[in-house]
């Protein structure tokens, strides 16, 4: 289980000057329990947050102030790679590239192993072919799709307690998204891990037990996609502007 207590996570506000610049609050005392082995979907407006929910669990953003706490252990001051030994695991909205790595050696890492039989059945899980993908270098030559895949198996390769995944889907063509969310399923269901993806696109929302709509920093929703679907068809205008008067606004309404 991984419980968020008042999580807030505050930045200078770049428009403020003056040596006591303002904050601007960017995830703002969410509060949720992750249960154990759940699928969950967030999903919200672009800049709403979710990104930075992403790295506050995995330790990437520093916590402003709240808790966070994995299976009974308050974890909110462990740097990232304890986070990490203690199973979770977050895959990138956009992954790096590293020049001259592989992605036999990026797999290597994350499965701890080398065994060429058990890098083969990773890659082969994520849907791309190891003859061609394994000792192709993961540099700037490669598509968004094929670096997203990658990261997807770098994930599934640690067999984490709890899989972050940020926009698996960016980038990826329309066919695979299909097996990308029954992969997942799958993993939550073998492996009983808690699977948190963020994401717009609809095959996830369906596959999730539960979603989160985040909107300012806040969750607006949490429960099923029926209950959520208002709520979501609402954010075709953004009336989360506070600037925004309403349908009639050319300013805001799309
Ligand atoms: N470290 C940071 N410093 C300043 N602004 C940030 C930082 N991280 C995120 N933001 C801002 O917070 C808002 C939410 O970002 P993000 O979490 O990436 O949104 P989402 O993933 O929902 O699209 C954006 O306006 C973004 O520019
Ligand atoms: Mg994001």
């Amino acid at each position: 289980m991984l419980e968020l207590k008042n999580v807030t996570f505050e930045v200078p506000d770049a428009d403020s000057d003056g040596e006591n610049p303002h904050r601007k609050t960017i995830v703002n005392d969410v509060s949720f329990t992750f249960e154990t082995g759940g699928f969950y979907a967030i999903t919200g407006p672009n800049g709403s947050g979710k990104t930075s929910l992403a790295k506050l669990i995995m330790g990437i953003n520093p916590l402003t102030s709240g808790k966070i706490v994995l299976d009974g252990k308050d974890i909110s001051d462990l740097p990232i790679h304890e986070r990490s030994n203690s199973g979770i695991v977050y895959g990138f909205q956009h992954p790096a590239r590293f020049k001259g790595t592989t992605f036999r050696d990026l797999l290597s890492i994350a499965a701890g192993t080398d065994d060429e039989d058990r890098l083969v059945r990773l890659i082969a899980r994520v849907g791309v072919c190891s003859l061609d993908f394994l000792d192709k270098p993961v540099d700037s030559k490669l598509s968004g799709g094929e670096i997203k895949k990658i990261e997807l198996a770098t994930v599934i390769a640690r067999n984490p307690k709890v899989a972050i995944y940020d926009e698996p889907d960016t980038g990826i063509d329309l066919w695979t998204i299909g097996p990308m969310v029954d992969l997942l399923k799958r993993e939550q269901k073998e492996n009983n891990t808690t699977t948190i993806v963020v994401s717009h696109n609809r095959a996830f929302l369906e596959a999730a037990d539960t979603l989160l709509l985040i909107r300012k920093g806040r969750i607006a929703y949490d429960g099923g996609l029926e209950g959520a679907m208002p709520m979501l068809e609402d954010l075709s205008v953004c009336t989360f502007s506070d600037k925004c008067e309403g349908e009639n606004d050319v300013r805001c309404y799309r």
